[in-house]
């Protein structure tokens, strides 16, 4: 008989990848949660001594990447589902444009997935099945202001799930893209504009494994800001421009 199944979650020191740690340990997975912050990691396992293990990573490191599933698959086993959540956020100046910051954005949200698919990805394919779900957010629908450096970095994640759902789709993998909208964490405390519709970790990370648990390829909560934001999406520049000029009073 096959052992519980195990999940390996990056960006799992805090907000909600912490709550999806918790949230997938009391649904009876094996969780490896990787951060670089070891004293968060282990209050995290604290809480779930049996089902939640800290592997540190710096996700931009691909080597470490590699050792990390090899620490993981020896200590708990093939890895079936990898949700790739570790993110750094939108604070941006414009006329404080820093290219090394902007590049940092891209090389921690869209270059930690990429270096995390390397290191798991050959692992599914010999086995033929697992799962890949990477965080993006509704930000990556369309550029916004303030936000163009992250904004930029969601939209490449979100184009690299839904290729290569097209691609490990016949190879038996399942590929989500996570699209949350706003959610209470350490990384919106510092935010100081309105933040609509807005939910807590907890409930983030209930709809991010119900999700995952029916391998929907879209998850993307709360349906209002998320509806908003596909609309906007939709539209010709002519129109979204005025319209978010207006919004953001710029
Ligand atoms: N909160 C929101 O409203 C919201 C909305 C849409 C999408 N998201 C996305 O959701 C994900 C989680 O965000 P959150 O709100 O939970 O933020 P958070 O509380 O700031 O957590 C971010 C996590 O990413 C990890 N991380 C950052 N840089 C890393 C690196 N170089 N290597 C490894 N881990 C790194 C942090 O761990 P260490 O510091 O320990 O390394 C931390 O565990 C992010 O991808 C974010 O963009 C958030």
């Amino acid at each position: 008989m096959s052992g519980p199944r195990v999940v390996w979650i990056t960006g799992a020191s805090s907000g909600i990848g912490a709550a999806l740690a918790r949230e997938m340990a009391a649904n009876g997975w094996q969780v490896a949660a990787s951060g670089r912050n070891r004293e968060r990691l282990d209050a995290l396992c604290a809480d779930a001594p049996d089902a939640i293990h800290a592997f540190v990573l710096d996700v931009t490191d691909g080597a470490a990447n590699n050792e990390t599933v090899a620490a993981i698959e020896q200590q708990l086993g093939p890895i079936d589902l990898a949700v790739f959540n570790a993110g750094i956020g939108s604070q941006f100046s414009v006329t404080r444009f820093d290219a090394a910051d902007v590049q940092d954005r891209m090389a921690v949200n869209y270059g930690g997935a990429v270096n995390g698919i390397g290191a798991v990805l050959p692992g599914m394919l010999e086995r033929g099945a697992g799962q890949i779900a990477l965080t993006a957010s509704v930000a990556g629908f369309r550029g916004l202001p303030g936000g163009a450096p992250y904004s930029a970095s969601k939209a490449a994640m979100i184009a690299l799930a839904e290729g290569l759902k097209l691609d490990l789709d016949r190879h038996g993998i399942a590929v989500s893209v996570i699209t949350p909208g706003f959610v209470r964490t350490p990384m919106t405390e510092k935010n100081r504009f309105p933040m609509p519709f807005m939910v807590d970790a907890d409930d983030a990370a209930r709809r991010i494994r119900r999700g995952l648990a029916a391998k929907r390829f879209e998850i993307t909560f709360p349906r209002r800001l998320s509806y908003i934001l596909k609309l906007l999406q939709r539209l010709p520049y002519a129109l979204y421009f005025p319209i978010i000029r207006r919004v953001a009073r710029l």
